[in-house]
């Protein structure tokens, strides 16, 4: 399959990326910074660019996403709106955008995380933001059948505990291995609105 593949570069893209060149995917890979393209996909315009240079793809995954943390009572309502631009109308941009540039029964695989689930301190704006791509993926996947969405929804990453590990103070650690694939398991299989708990 021919796959765009955003946030490529980062530590969840660069597993998603190694397990799609295993199993013989053409990969196009982006980020702000490097990959084979550079755009920026928290601004639509450069979104609906991005389709414009890549043409048709069978699947489009992000890994890419950012969110501010900070204790509620610190959290502003600019902190929100950067969740909201930062991880939820980035994706959903990527999949207004992708409509026509994905084949009929390709897929999009959008990014979300455990604190939709399992909320920690300093992680409101995360939460906010997980939980509204999960519920877009829901309702995105009765609407755009025959082609498929599904979001997937990891903990903390084992390789990512010396950073965030004190964040998450008991919770079970998932290598990226593992999620990596929930990414092939959403793009190769056909279940449509699911939210993959690797
Ligand atoms: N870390 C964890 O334990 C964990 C657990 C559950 C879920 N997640 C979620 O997984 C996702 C990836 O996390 P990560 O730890 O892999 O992050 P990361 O290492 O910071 O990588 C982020 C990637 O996305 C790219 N990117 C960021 N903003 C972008 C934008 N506006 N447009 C295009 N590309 C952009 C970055 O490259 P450039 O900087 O060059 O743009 C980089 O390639 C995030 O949504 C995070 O919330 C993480």
């Amino acid at each position: 399959m021919r796959i765009l593949l955003v946030g490529a570069t980062g530590k969840l893209g660069t597993a998603v990326h190694q397990e799609l060149v295993e199993r013989k995917h053409d990969v196009v890979t982006v980020s702000r910074t490097g990959g084979d393209l550079q755009y920026d996909v928290t601004d639509p315009a450069q979104v609906a660019e991005l389709y414009q240079t890549v043409g048709q793809v069978d699947a489009v995954a992000s890994a890419a996403g950012s969110v501010p943390f900070k204790p509620l009572a610190e959290l502003t309502v600019q902190d929100y709106q950067a969740a909201v631009t930062g991880k939820v109308l980035s994706q959903i941009a990527l999949v207004k955008e992708g409509l026509t540039h994905v084949t009929p029964h390709g897929s999009f695989t959008l990014i979300t995380g455990v604190l939709t689930r399992e909320p920690i301190v300093t992680g409101a704006a995360a939460s906010l933001a997980n939980g509204a791509v999960e519920a877009f993926v829901r309702a995105a996947a009765i609407e755009i059948a025959p082609q498929r969405i599904n979001a997937v929804s990891p903990t903390v990453f084992t390789e990512a505990l010396d950073v965030y590990g004190a964040f998450f103070p008991g919770m079970k650690p998932v290598p990226l291995a593992d999620v990596a694939r929930a990414y092939v398991r959403s793009i190769e299989g056909r279940q449509t609105g699911q939210i993959y708990v690797p």
